[in-house]
């Protein structure tokens, strides 16, 4: 009987504080409700952010510097997730991506969108931009603003040009210096008619490959030679299997920045002035460090001593100009008149 009163009196008082105490409904509510960081995350924007190429490529760090600022510009209302390397969308499938919304922003060269906007093929032209000023004008100004227009029925947006360098020969066969050191060679190339051309003018066969897949293609002996940054060779370490690199300056590599159209129109305006602000200072950034960054390429890709490097004379320059000169014709149609007096007086104006 004692013992059935002590346990009653301890379930009694039990019950009791848990009146008093525990069973504070309103208190606990509260206390799972009041955390602002969970509420910031709830109505957070993400814009997922895929790219190819290496995260210490210019590129790769325009992109990063790009979330920064973007998180720090609307004070974490909007976080921008990068994805480099190619983890989440290639070449073959980020078009798509974007357009369905599956990613928000891609940053492709603008040769591989040549295929649906044939015009944007001037920025490939062999020997168009003799500097990086001719390049920067080219992208800011006139002609990249009528380039631009050419999305204008397409759920993608373009929002402004990135840049990195201008395009060097590699092989693995021997130094190509002479336009007839092509012959008999296999390329690969970036999906662009005007490169295909500029290649098979030289005597050199081409493959369409990703990105991604250039390192397996010259592992394997399947391509012979590419054409590209030194930012994306040395960080692809594309030099492994490629003893002899030739400086030839031949081309210009760079970005159009691109954006899901349906979610940047339904962007809060304030938003999109900080997103559109942390853009402009990105891409300043990349503007500014982009050469620096090849330059610092070029030094650590002479450290390892694996690639035996070339430098055209002003003589062999102006052979290789020659050989391809009949882009210039063929491509006027398909470019438009306009638009290419429009480059070649930017090239005149920049030829040194
Ligand atoms: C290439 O495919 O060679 C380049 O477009 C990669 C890049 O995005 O720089």
């Amino acid at each position: 009987m004692r013992t059935f009163l002590a346990i009653s009196s301890i379930i009694v008082a039990g019950f009791l504080s848990a009146i008093f105490i525990g069973f504070d409904t309103n208190e606990s509510k509260h206390s799972l409700d009041y955390d602002d960081e969970q509420e910031m995350l709830d109505n957070q924007i993400v814009i997922r952010f895929s790219h190819v190429v290496a995260e210490t490529s210019p590129k790769g760090a325009a992109a990063r510097k790009f979330a920064e600022l973007v998180y720090e510009k609307t004070d974490g209302k909007v976080k921008v997730e990068v994805f480099p390397n190619g983890v989440l969308y290639n070449d073959n499938n980020e078009w798509e991506a974007i357009q369905n919304g599956n990613v928000e922003m891609i940053a492709p060269a603008t040769s591989k969108l040549t295929s649906r906007y044939p015009r944007w093929q001037l920025l490939d032209m062999p020997f168009m931009f003799p500097d990086h000023q001719a390049v920067q004008e080219a992208y800011e100004g006139e002609i990249g603003k009528t380039l631009i227009e050419d999305f204008k029925h397409d759920n993608v947006k373009p929002l402004i040009f990135w840049y990195n360098g201008f395009k060097q020969i590699t092989n693995r066969k021997y130094p190509i210096i002479e336009p007839e050191d092509f012959e008999r060679t296999h390329f690969r190339t970036m999906p662009s008619d005007v490169i295909k051309e500029q290649f098979h003018l030289m005597g050199a066969s081409t493959s369409v490959i990703p990105f991604n897949k250039i390192y397996r293609n010259l592992e394997v002996d399947f391509i012979d030679g590419q054409e590209n940054t030194i930012s994306n060779i040395y960080t692809k370490k594309l030099y492994k299997h490629q003893p002899y690199l030739t400086f030839s300056n031949h081309g210009y590599l760079g970005y159009a920045v691109l954006v899901n159209r349906d979610f940047w129109d339904d962007l809060p305006d304030d938003i999109k002035g900080q997103v559109s602000q942390a853009l402009a200072e990105a891409t300043d950034w990349n503007r500014r460090h982009a050469i620096e960054i090849n330059d610092m390429h070029i030094r650590a890709l002479k450290r390892t001593e694996q690639t035996e490097i070339y430098f055209l004379t002003q003589e062999q320059e102006e052979e290789w100009k020659e050989k391809l000169e009949p882009i210039y014709i063929k491509f006027k149609p398909i470019i438009g008149e306009e638009l290419m007096e429009k480059a070649l007086k930017l090239r005149e104006k920049y030829s040194h």
